[in-house]
């Protein structure tokens, strides 16, 4: 069995019956132990201990849509709604600059209120006040005229997991005006556009078998997103799926760690999702391959109205608590925050390259970085 971790790590792929093997075997003794320490060499020699952040501000709970799993779907009347102020958003941005942030990630419900006009104002607003720091976008499905006016107007990258690669599947999880070619079709704009492009799904949504998950590794393959959000699904009370069982932890590190070997130069985050399903999940994900964190710099009175699901962790927090928190994480495992924009490696900007991007003098780096000698091979592991 470990020969096609092996395998996997040499070349970057396996067929749909080796990857069939390998996640069938997933719970034998030292297989999941060895695929995540190859996971983290692979890591290591790319993006060393350094653990990315990126300040996630929930700027509007509205939605048009009415999607199966999500808390913010348009039916739910119990979902107390709200918006930020360009200003509120801009102050969002303010403080996490302050705590060491140098990416904001701006993500909403498909809130048709923000404008292509309004959007544009509010990110060359944040481009203005922080030149240094990536402007992330989560907006949903939009226009391909849209997704242009927002990166001209100085976003960089932009997330819309595509949710699972299976057609059939992809209708069981949403209404029918919704479509997973039009959503694959959003992804290749984004690209085409110039943005570093994240994808991603949910691990145990509501029909989601083995070969949805072998659908979703071969479209990441072909697809070549800079990034790859994956997180269980978690079902919310006042949704079609709230009786339906949550995905697990374990089998979400060991897909992180399938994506770091086919992938290295991925950017994964360790998904809050993951550390709601369990409370060392976060650290369980940076231990098998991730290398991003994506805490909340939302203000605390709306935090609690952004529920994609079910007891959602750090509801509560204060941005600069959650820093603190995630600080002594990351170092409990032997990781550093880095500070600094986070870009994917190897990844060359269409735009004229801004300051603050990653260093890669070694004597500059050390003014980014704060790194603990911890030795390698130090682990935690998930069932
Ligand atoms: N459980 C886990 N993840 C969810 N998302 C939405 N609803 C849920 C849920 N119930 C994820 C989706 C979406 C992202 C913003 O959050 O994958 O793209
Ligand atoms: Fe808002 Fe799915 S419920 S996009």
């Amino acid at each position: 069995m470990e020969k096609l971790v092996d395998k996997l790590e040499r070349e970057g792929m396996l067929s749909r019956s080796e990857f069939t093997e390998l996640l069938a075997g997933r719970k034998q003794a030292g297989l999941a132990a060895y695929l995540f320490e190859r996971a983290r060499v692979v890591r290591h020699r790319i993006y060393r201990r350094d653990v990315y952040l990126r300040g996630l501000i929930e700027f509007s709970s509205y939605c048009r849509n009415d999607c199966f799993y999500c808390g913010l779907r348009k039916s739910n009347t119990a979902a107390e709604r709200y918006r930020l102020s360009a200003d509120e958003i801009l102050e969002c941005c303010a403080q996490g600059h302050a705590l060491g942030f140098r990416t904001f990630v701006l993500q909403s419900g498909e809130d048709p209120y923000f404008t292509d006009e309004r959007m544009a104002d509010i990110v060359r607003a944040i481009r203005a006040a922080h030149p240094d720091c990536a402007i992330t976008l989560s907006l949903g499905e939009r226009a391909f005229e849209s997704y242009r006016i927002l990166f001209e107007a100085g976003a960089e990258r932009y997330l819309l997991r595509h949710e699972t690669a299976n057609e059939r599947h992809y209708q069981g999880l949403h209404p029918s005006d919704l479509s997973l070619r039009h959503r694959l079709d959003c992804l290749h704009e984004l690209q085409e556009i110039g943005y570093q492009v994240g994808c991603g799904f949910m691990v145990g949504s509501p029909g989601q078998d083995l070969d949805c998950l072998l659908d979703d590794l071969f479209f990441i393959k072909e697809f070549k997103p800079q990034m790859v959000g994956i997180g269980p699904f978690i079902p919310h009370k006042d949704t079609p799926f709230a009786g339906e069982k949550p995905g697990e932890a374990g089998l979400t590190v060991f897909l992180l760690a399938i994506l770091r070997l086919m992938e290295p130069g991925l950017l994964l985050p360790a998904t809050t999702a993951l550390g709601t399903i369990d409370p060392r999940g976060r650290e369980a994900g940076i231990l098998a391959g991730a290398n991003v964190l994506m805490p909340n710099l939302s203000p605390v009175r709306v935090r609690a109205k952004y529920l994609l699901y079910d007891n959602k962790i750090c509801t509560g927090d204060e941005a600069a608590e959650c820093r603190i928190c995630l600080e002594k994480r990351v170092r409990g495992v032997g990781y550093a925050v880095a500070v600094c924009r986070g870009d994917c490696a190897g990844f060359k900007p269409v735009r004229v390259p801004l300051t603050g991007e990653n260093p890669s003098d070694p004597k500059e780096m050390e003014k980014y970085y704060v790194r603990p000698e911890i030795p390698e091979g130090r682990g935690l592991y998930l069932s």
